[in-house]
């Protein structure tokens, strides 16, 4: 189950992270519930789904947001069925979290943060009795095996302050930070392999620079996780077969990285630059020709001026 066994099994899917594979499958071991805490992008929901389908234990999946009423996580009665029949525990509809507690899977709640505090409510209740009181169906215990594992974005605006004391005194944490330039190089081989083998490895080495940089710049508040690195080399693979010329032609890789990163970055508050500034002055410092002042606008179906 949680052994060495399953761990290199992960390390066979997971590029890198080690360590944090270590820690996961340790935590588990121990019997803890898990909480993974980390920017977007950062593999967290990799790392996870990969152990739910090597650890060889059943799982269920909860994408966390506003939506995710306790009804909806714990279950419900059938209302027609309720009509015919009463609340008999035969016309429970069971959800995700009835699942998990009764065969001893793992809950694997994406997003904890994002949902609405009476169903954080009711996980901090089976973290610490493990079960669950539902009315008219009664006591739910949670069957060995039963964990939680759930994860989030420390930085989103929403609702992570409240997660604070009552989630993090009832289980382990590990907090998910961003990863080597070749670890991100190596994602985007895995991610992008036909599009990644086209681009010349010094360009690959620069579009995870640029994305990289991202990450650092003084008017960028949050930079791009290794996605934006993936989609630009997609993006630039399509955009130079368009243009029947190779995926490091400046005006490609400019065009692309445009398209992969301006969304992706969130400025500071009163920068006064826009996202695209930003990422032409990052593309021309990584990818850019050179201090010759030969740029895209060369290049075949070049840009214009930025
Ligand atoms: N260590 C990794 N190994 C393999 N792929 C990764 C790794 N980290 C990130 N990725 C890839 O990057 C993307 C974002 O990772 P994801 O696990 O969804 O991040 P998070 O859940 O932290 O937002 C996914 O497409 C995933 O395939
Ligand atoms: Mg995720």
């Amino acid at each position: 189950m949680f052994d060495a066994d399953l761990l290199g099994r992960l390390g066979d899917r997971v590029v890198g992270r080690r360590r944090e594979l270590e820690s996961v499958v340790a935590a588990l071991a121990a019997g803890r519930h898990l909480l993974l805490e980390g920017p977007p992008g950062t593999g967290k929901s990799t790392v996870l789904r990969s152990l739910a389908e090597e650890a060889g234990v059943g799982f269920e999946f909860v994408e966390g947001n506003a939506e995710l009423t306790p009804a909806r996580l714990v279950g419900a009665f059938d209302p027609s069925a309720v009509l015919s029949e009463g609340y008999v525990p035969e016309v429970f509809v069971d959800g995700p979290l009835l699942r998990a507690l009764r065969d001893g899977s793992l809950l694997y709640v994406e997003e904890i943060n994002r949902i609405p505090e009476e169903t954080l409510n009711v996980l901090i209740t089976v973290m610490s009795e493990a079960e669950v009181h539902v009315p008219r169906l009664g006591r739910v215990r949670a069957a060995d095996g039963f964990h939680l594992v759930a994860a989030m974005n420390p930085f989103d605006a929403v609702g992570t302050a409240r997660i604070a004391s009552a989630v993090y005194d009832r289980c382990c944490r590990l907090a998910v930070d961003y990863q080597s330039a070749e670890d991100e190089a190596a994602i985007v081989a895995v991610a992008a392999p036909d599009a990644g083998r086209r681009l010349a490895p010094d360009t690959l080495d620069a579009v995870i620079g640029l994305v990289r940089a991202t990450r650092r710049h003084p008017d960028v508040r949050t930079g791009s996780s290794v996605r934006g690195a993936v989609d630009l080399t997609l993006v630039a693979d399509e955009l130079a077969a368009l243009r029947g010329v190779p995926p490091d032609d400046p005006g490609v890789t400019l065009d692309a990285a445009l398209l992969a990163l301006s969304g992706r970055i969130r400025l500071r508050e009163g920068s006064g630059r826009t996202a695209e500034d930003v990422v032409r002055e990052l593309w021309s410092e990584h990818l850019g020709a050179g201090d010759d002042g030969t740029g895209p606008e060369h290049g075949s179906g070049g840009p214009g001026k930025a």
